[in-house]
């Protein structure tokens, strides 16, 4: 693997899940690979789970780790090519890249969506260049469109959890008063897509995600519809699509409670964290026996350091 930006980058879904499985049960197996090599974890946004499992996975890989928070440690990042500098941004991408690149073996980035502008947001500007100007092997933390690494400890999580071969899997959209990104569902349908789960998303009016992401995937904009015989649900809030960046609704009917999980097959619930309790999802669900979402961020660890462990291969 050369980098881990998007699922292009990757060349077998299976084979990665299983590594990140293989890496939990034996987490320091692999710790000569990453002997005298380092990686700088870049966040233009902040996090808690990425950073950490991202910290400790390069550790477990024998890795140094270096972390900076882009704009307040450093300088603020000019993407655009040939601008005037003189304004706030005080270096451009095509150096700050470059230079890292002589201090890092491996880049990781986390920049969202400004969700402005669709087209801008779709391109994946901040990562792209990276890719371009760094010289060395760039992961996806978190862009604008994708959240690979997330995706990745989720398909572990369901491969840990499910009791069938092909798991009913549900994304559905859960309801949040601020604009967010729609990188989590997307990739999550993404990678699911690459499985042979049943899958099946669930969205009010207005709130389909990319045509080019959800491809062939049945979505239906009833969550008891979704719902009924379910083995995961996917809970996550994502703002329009269609209507760029823009909440159209905050309806609570759409929160995930008792009752609606009561519709399933006794289905894991699931969320990528962090969640605001009571507005998407209830007390109850989250802090019920059939909740996965601290596993589902424990692995986040084995899915990051499987990526780890493929690119420092690629190094050697
Ligand atoms: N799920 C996730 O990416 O968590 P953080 O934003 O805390 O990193």
């Amino acid at each position: 693997m050369k980098h881990f930006i998007n699922l292009n980058d990757v060349s077998d879904v299976t084979e990665l899940v299983k590594l990140g499985l293989e890496q939990k049960a034996n987490p320091f197996a692999n710790k000569h690979l990453g002997l005298n090599k380092t990686i700088g974890l870049l966040f233009f946004n902040s996090s808690l789970r990425t950073r950490i499992s991202t910290q400790k996975a390069a550790m477990n890989l024998g890795m140094n780790v270096i972390v900076m928070n882009v704009g307040s440690d450093s300088w603020q990042l000019e993407f655009e090519d040939g601008v005037i500098m003189d304004q706030g941004k005080a270096e451009h991408i095509k150096e700050a890249a470059a230079v890292l690149g002589q201090y890092c073996d491996i880049i990781a980035v986390r920049a969202f969506a400004e969700l402005k502008d669709r087209n801008d947001d779709y391109k994946e500007t901040v990562l792209e260049s990276f890719r371009k100007y760094a010289g060395v092997p760039i992961i996806n933390l978190e862009s604008a469109t994708r959240h690979p690494c997330q995706s990745l400890a989720d398909l572990i999580t369901i491969e840990e959890l499910k009791t069938k071969e092909k798991p009913k899997v549900v994304l559905t959209w859960a309801p949040h008063f601020k604009p967010l990104p729609q990188a989590v569902g997307n990739s999550f349908a993404e990678w699911v897509l690459m499985t042979d789960y049943e899958f099946v998303i669930a969205n009010p009016e207005g709130y389909d995600l990319s045509p080019e992401i959800r491809k062939n995937a049945k979505v239906v904009h009833s969550q008891e519809e979704a719902f009924a015989g379910a083995d995961f649900i996917y809970a996550k809030n994502w703002s329009s699509y269609e209507q760029y960046g823009q909440v159209l609704t905050q309806d609570p009917s759409w929160k995930i409670t008792p009752e609606k999980m009561a519709l399933t097959n006794n289905a894991k619930f699931m969320h990528c964290l962090p969640v605001r309790r009571g507005l998407k999802v209830s007390d109850e669900v989250l802090d019920a026996d059939y909740s996965a979402v601290i596993q589902q961020a424990g692995n986040r660890v084995w899915s990051v350091q499987a990526v780890i462990k493929q690119i420092l291969e690629g190094l050697a």
